[in-house]
């Protein structure tokens, strides 16, 4: 099945004018544009969506199962406490990519531990937006596996 689904966590759509020390100029709409040229080049299809709530993440999730390949999810804050989230890519058992585009384990204590880092196939973390990029080429050689 060459569709991915790509979650955006919380606060992201805030991306280039949040915290720009540390998350860059960058925006959310760029992150985009750089998935889907990807994507393009790679013959997969994407569905992307941001949302800052964990319960709609939890749901997105739920429902993916039969319908994408792989999921790319950067969960943000939601990395560092949401065992819903956790439980939901467990159940579904569709590879997980986890993504930051900061270092999390260079940063605040509470933000190195990740709850979704064992459940998913692996994580990306601290390349900006690249970390995307690398994730979602993952992604699609676990699809094509
Ligand atoms: C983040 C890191 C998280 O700790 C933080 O809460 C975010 C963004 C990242 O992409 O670097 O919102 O997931």
């Amino acid at each position: 099945m060459r569709k991915i689904l790509v979650i955006h966590g919380p606060n992201l759509n805030l991306l280039g004018k949040r915290e720009v020390d540390i998350y860059g100029r960058v925006t959310i709409d760029d992150i985009n544009a750089e998935l889907k040229k990807i994507a393009k080049t790679k013959k997969v299809a994407l569905e992307i969506v941001q949302t800052d709530h964990e319960g709609e993440i939890v749901e997105i999730i739920g429902k993916a199962k039969g319908k994408f390949g792989a999921i790319l999810i950067n969960p943000a804050a939601y990395t560092h406490t949401s065992v819903a989230i956790r439980d939901a890519v467990s159940a579904v058992e569709i590879p997980t990519v986890e993504v930051h585009l900061s270092n999390i384990y260079a940063r605040e204590e509470f933000r190195h531990t990740s709850l979704i880092a064992p459940v998913a196939k692996g994580q990306v973390s601290g390349f900006g937006i690249l970390s995307y990029c690398l994730g979602l080429e993952a992604a699609i050689s676990l699809i094509e596996k």
